[in-house]
């Protein structure tokens, strides 16, 4: 049987249990929240869809304790009412702090041993804490970090070249906010590296670039939160793990190298992060990289 538990129900949280739900994902999903009445409504209104879907999943209204047997936790918890248009995802760095620390304690006692995926922000700072706090190896606790930044990426790139998004191929580095950046040295199309598609379609990159690391808050300008792209980042990396895919994809996880949670690829599995490796960048890349690393680490004492 696959139990995944999801934590935090607002917009992120319902519409990945509403993935989970229409792609028949897990057998078994519990939702958990803070708001019991909200929580009610979301599960009833989940039961009431359940003989018009394709296959069975049993919802049920939760807490953090009746997760300990659960594959995958997906923590959706936030305040995204603290974010300001343009803003920082730190703003909710404080507010998110103690209630990671409530529900990574309460996972532990629990006894979880699955796969914890953080979407909480800031990812890369939040997926830390609970790695800390459960005590779960490093391996079983990773963010979505830039999966999605890079997915950004891949839709201003595909536009650019009039192409699905999915014939991109290539990476947003570092911080899941402003000091990620496009590894374009990655980056690949219609058989060419980005610089040969800058020169054949006269692309500006450091445009596509911007647009790629700024598309959350351009989404955020007009309806005040993200949910469908996150929610199928986070879902897309569940599939994988509960399928033991082994598939390369980029998430935020824990690197030796700047003792932080940022994201690179890695290889995910059942276990979470069954593989890592070190991409060939240019020097130019790599000081990107420890450069978002440390404004990763300079913004958490800011913030907290
Ligand atoms: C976004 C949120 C998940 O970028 O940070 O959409």
């Amino acid at each position: 049987m696959r139990k995944i538990g999801v934590v935090g129900i607002g917009h992120v949280g319902a519409t990945v249990a509403h993935l989970i739900v229409s792609q028949g994902l897990a057998d078994a999903l519990v939702l958990v929240d803070k708001n019991p009445d909200k929580l009610a409504s979301e599960v009833l209104d989940f039961r009431d869809a359940a003989s018009l879907l394709p296959q069975h999943v049993t919802v049920t209204a939760g807490t953090t304790a009746d997760l300990g047997d659960a594959d995958v936790v997906i923590s959706a918890l936030g305040h995204i009412d603290l974010i300001q248009p343009g803003g920082d995802r730190f703003t909710e760095l404080r507010a998110n702090t103690p209630e990671v620390q409530q529900v990574g304690t309460d996972l532990k006692h629990a006894g979880f041993q699955g796969v914890l995926i953080v979407i909480s922000n800031p990812v890369d700072v939040m997926t830390g804490l609970y790695q800390q706090v459960t005590g779960l190896p490093t391996q079983q606790v990773f963010g979505t970090g830039t999966y999605l930044d890079t997915a950004r990426l891949k839709r201003a790139l595909g536009d650019a070249l009039n192409i699905d998004p999915r014939s991109v191929s290539g990476y947003m580095l570092g911080e899941h906010g402003a000091s990620q950046f496009a590894a374009w040295s990655t980056v690949r199309a219609l058989g060419q590296t980005a610089t040969e598609l800058a020169a054949t379609y006269q692309l500006d990159l450091a445009q596509i670039a911007a647009d790629a690391r700024d598309g959350g808050f351009t989404v955020f300008a007009g309806k005040k939160y993200t949910n469908f792209a996150i929610a199928h980042a986070a879902v897309a990396l569940a599939q994988l793990v509960l399928s033991d895919a082994r598939q390369e994809a980029i998430v935020s996880h824990y690197d030796h190298q700047f003792d932080s949670y940022i994201s690179t690829p890695a290889i995910i599995g059942r276990g979470g992060i069954v593989g890592d490796f070190s991409l060939a960048l240019t020097s130019a890349e790599q000081a990107s990289l420890k450069q978002s690393a440390a404004a990763i680490a300079e913004k958490t004492a800011a913030y907290l």
